[in-house]
């Protein structure tokens, strides 16, 4: 089966979701052809950089663009594009080459004319992994490139890259997609793969993706593989060892009751049964923050700009009544710090159980 991230990867800047100012500004540059000769594209994982130079590079090389700016995927060089085979761009993923060999490669290279295509393309992934010998070759090949030739940068952490580097190139900022534009991209495509999924369970593996669309889609990979013809938070309490929205209602109504043994014998439960600790404190702490965002304002929508489900939205508009502000930001700071220490703690239950308590006193 074709990978989900690979099947789904655009094709044309139409297809892009989110990143409307960098879309916006490469499409400009292609109709008024003025091009630059070094870009960095920086930004969170899985968001689009490698999928933009793409395009990018297939929209400076079609025979035939649509609307002096759509790549058309069926002239040769978008088609070899696609296929990963086109001469004239060459991707180099610095994390894995490293050092002054590759850069020589492409000075050497950048002289010659393109075999087929107006443009002679490198992008080159995971820049700041470049050794700083290999930064320095690399910037003497940005200094005075030919102008058929371009070179976009690639990467999550640009503060490691020289600044020298940074200012020869024109610099675009990827920026993590909001949870709707994850969501509705997920939907799109279990629809296409005629899978159902409900809004729950899209919702849920929009926040635990991050902000990163690829993680999404892998998520989602996970659970098609199994052959599940529909996708609801069951599933993904069972496969993935999630909690359920509902779950996490029940164990915020613990506190409201003072039960604060049965919220101790919940998580407890929890870690037996396998499910993820790490997931539950996200997505408890999501929890609080909706709430205490709409103690603050009930335009929770405006505030946090993503779209809840109806349903989970009228429970906490009933729930907003029942605890105070003050609450509220105690127990976010207990469950915040008890996510930090999880990963260092030799006993992964007991910065939640101390969370716990200690989010008793206060209510
Ligand atoms: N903005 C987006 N719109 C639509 N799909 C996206 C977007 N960003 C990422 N994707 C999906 O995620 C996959 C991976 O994206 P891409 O390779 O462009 O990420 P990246 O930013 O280069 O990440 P990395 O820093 O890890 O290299 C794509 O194939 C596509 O399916
Ligand atoms: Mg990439
Ligand atoms: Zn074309």
């Amino acid at each position: 089966m074709e990978r989900i991230s690979q099947k789904y990867r655009p094709k044309v800047f139409e297809e892009v979701i989110g990143q409307d100012l960098v879309v916006r500004t490469l499409i400009n540059a292609i109709k008024t052809k003025r091009i630059s000769s070094g870009y960095l594209f920086a930004g969170p994982r899985g968001t689009g950089k490698t999928t933009l130079a793409r395009i990018f590079a297939k929209a400076l090389n079609c025979e035939n663009l649509l609307n002096d700016y759509e790549p058309c995927n069926q002239c040769q060089n978008c088609l070899e594009i696609n296929q990963g085979k086109f001469l004239d761009l060459i991707e180099i993923d610095a994390a894995t080459h490293r050092g002054i060999d590759q850069i020589r490669e492409i000075k050497e290279a950048i002289r010659f004319a393109p075999t087929t295509g107006r443009y002679k393309v490198w992008i080159l992934d995971e820049a700041h992994m470049l050794t700083i010998e290999a930064s320095n070759a690399l910037l003497k090949t940005l200094e005075e490139p030919p102008s058929h030739a371009i070179l976009i940068l690639a990467t999550t952490d640009p503060r490691k890259l020289p600044e020298t580097i940074i200012s020869r190139c024109q610099i675009f900022e990827f920026k993590r997609l909001n949870l709707s534009q994850i969501q509705k991209r997920l939907e799109l495509i279990a629809k296409n793969e005629e899978i159902e999924i409900t809004p729950e369970a899209s919702f849920s593996i929009a926040l635990a993706s991050e902000g990163a669309m690829r993680d999404a889609e892998s998520i989602t990979e996970r659970i098609f593989s199994l052959g599940v013809k529909k996708i609801d938070e069951k599933i993904l309490e069972k496969y993935l060892g999630w909690i359920s929205f509902q779950k996490i209602d029940e164990f915020f109504d613990l506190f409201l009751n003072k039960k604060t043994d049965l919220a101790l014998s919940f998580i407890n439960k929890i870690y037996e049964n396998g499910n993820d600790l790490d997931y539950f404190l996200v997505y408890f702490l999501n929890y609080l923050r909706n709430l205490y965002f709409l103690k603050i304002n009930s335009n929770l929508e405006k505030i946090i700009s993503f779209s809840l489900p109806s349903e989970q939205i009228k429970i906490f508009l009933k729930k907003r009544n029942l605890v105070s502000l003050e609450t509220l930001k105690k127990m976010i700071e207990l469950f915040l710090r008890a996510k930090r220490e999880l990963k260092i703690s030799p006993l992964p239950l007991l910065p939640i159980e101390m969370a716990i308590i200690e989010s008793c006193h206060v209510f």
